[in-house]
C-alpha cells in the first residue's frame, strides 16, 4: 500500500495537464490517503528536490486552467546541463526518490519522457506514467492528454484562414505542429476543410501540389488552404532523412553514430523554414499570392477542451488507484473506452506515426484533398 508518491509533468506542456494533476492529486488523498509531492519543472525538479505538497488548496481551481502547475521541461536525468556541461545526474533523482521515502513515481509526458521514466526504472525507482502530447504519436494508445485541444486550436485557425484567403484570392499555408508526426496537421486539416494537407509520412512533390492549386483556380475556387505539418517533406529530404536513420541505426562505432546524429540534427535545423520555402516555391509555381501562417505555440495554450478534461480526469484518478495498488512499471494506456495498462519498456522509444492506409487519410483523399503525392 502506497503512503507517499511523487508525480511530475515533463516535455511540452499542454491544455489537459493540470486536469491530470487535480485527478491524481485529489483521488490519491481523498480516496487512497496518499500524499503527492508535485516536483517542479520537470525531471529537473526532481534531480534539485524541488516540489510543492499537493493538497487540496493547490488542487483546487485549476481544472480548466492550461499549462501545468508544476511547470515543465525538456531536462534529462542522465544528460541534465549542469554549470555549462552536460551532467549524469540519475543518482540525484534515485536520492531525491528515496529521501523522501516515495512508493512511486508518476511521470506525465510526450515519447522523450517515456524514455527518461524508463530509464529511471532501470535505476529502482517505481514508476507510472501517462500519455502526454499534442503531438499524438505515443505508441500502444490512441489518445493523449493536448492533442484534442491542439486539433480544435488548429482546425478553428484553419477555419479563420479561409475567409481571408478568398478575399485576397490567395494561397495560405498554416504550419502546424506534431513533431515528426502527421497527426495533428492530419486531424485539423480534415476538420477545417483544408484543400492540401501534407504530413511527415507522405512525402509530397511541389509539382503536384501546385498543379492541384490551378486546378482549383480553373474550377472557380478563388483561393486555396494547404495545412502542412512541420515535419513534413518532400521526396528527396525524405529520402535522405530515411538514408541517415538507417545509417545511424547499422554504423558499427560510436564514433560513426555519433557523427550521423549531429548530421541528423543540422538537417533538422535547416528543415525549420521548409514551409517558407514551399510558400515561395507556390507562389512561382502557381502565379497566385501566398502567405504562411505558422501556428506555433498558440496550439499548446488556453483552456483544456472538454474531452482533454475528461481524459486527464480519468487518467489522474485511475493512476492514483494503481499507485495505491502498487501496480507499476506500466504506462496507463486509451484503447477506445478503456484505460490499459502497458509496460513502460514497451512504450519507450517507439513512435506512433500515421499509417498512410489509415481511416483518416483515406477520408481526406475521398473528399478530394490533394496529399501532395
Ligand atoms: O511535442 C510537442 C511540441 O509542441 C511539438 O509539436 C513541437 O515540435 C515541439 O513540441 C516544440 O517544442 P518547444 O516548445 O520546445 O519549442
Amino acid at each position: 500500500m502506497a503512503r507517499r508518491v511523487g508525480l511530475l509533468t515533463s516535455g511540452g506542456d499542454c491544455p489537459g495537464l493540470n486536469a491530470a494533476i487535480r485527478g491524481f492529486g485529489k483521488a490519491a488523498l481523498g480516496t487512497h490517503g496518499i500524499e503527492t509531492l508535485g516536483f517542479l519543472d520537470g525531471f529537473r525538479g526532481l534531480v534539485e528536490n524541488r516540489f510543492v505538497r499537493l493538497e487540496s488548496d493547490e488542487l483546487s481551481g485549476i481544472l480548466t486552467d492550461g499549462g501545468t502547475i508544476l511547470g515543465t521541461g525538456r531536462d534529462k536525468p542522465h544528460k541534465m546541463p549542469t554549470n555549462g556541461r552536460s551532467e549524469d545526474r540519475t543518482g540525484d533523482a534515485v536520492n531525491t526518490y528515496q529521501r523522501h521515502g516515495l512508493d512511486c513515481l508518476v511521470c506525465i509526458g510526450g515519447g522523450g519522457t517515456q524514455k527518461n521514466a524508463l530509464r529511471l526504472q532501470e535505476a529502482g525507482l517505481n514508476i507510472l506514467t501517462l500519455p502526454k502530447t499534442i503531438d499524438n504519436d505515443i505508441a500502444f494508445t490512441e489518445a493523449s492528454i493536448g492533442f484534442d485541444t491542439a486539433r480544435q486550436i488548429a482546425a478553428e485557425a484553419i477555419d479563420r484562414l479561409h475567409s481571408t484567403a478568398t478575399s485576397h484570392q490567395r494561397i495560405i499555408v498554416v504550419e502546424v505542429m506534431g513533431h515528426r508526426a502527421g497527426w495533428l496537421a492530419l486531424a485539423s486539416g480534415l476538420a477545417g476543410g483544408a484543400d492540401v494537407i501534407l504530413i511527415p509520412e507522405i512525402p509530397y512533390d511541389v509539382g503536384k501540389v501546385a498543379a492541384a492549386v490551378r486546378e482549383r483556380a480553373r474550377a472557380g475556387k478563388r483561393y486555396s488552404i494547404v495545412a502542412i505539418a512541420e515535419g513534413a517533406m518532400n521526396a528527396d529530404q525524405s529520402e535522405e532523412i530515411t538514408g541517415l536513420i538507417e545509417a545511424r541505426r547499422t554504423a558499427e562505432s560510436k564514433r560513426d553514430r555519433q557523427k550521423l546524429s549531429a548530421k541528423l540534427e543540422a538537417f533538422h535545423r535547416d528543415h525549420t523554414d521548409h514551409t517558407l520555402r514551399l510558400t515561395h516555391q507556390l507562389e512561382e509555381q502557381t502565379g497566385q499570392e501566398s502567405r504562411l501562417t505558422i501556428l506555433g505555440h498558440l496550439q499548446r495554450g488556453g483552456t483544456p477542451s472538454a474531452t482533454d478534461r475528461v481524459l486527464g480526469t480519468r487518467l489522474g484518478t485511475t493512476a492514483a488507484k494503481m499507485a495505491a495498488n502498487g501496480e507499476t512499471g506500466v504506462m496507463l494506456a486509451v484503447l477506445g473506452d478503456e484505460l490499459r495498462p502497458i509496460a513502460l519498456s514497451k512504450v519507450a522509444g517507439v513512435k506512433k506515426l500515421v499509417p498512410t492506409d489509415h481511416a483518416w487519410v483515406q477520408a481526406a483523399r475521398d473528399v478530394g484533398t490533394c496529399l501532395g503525392d
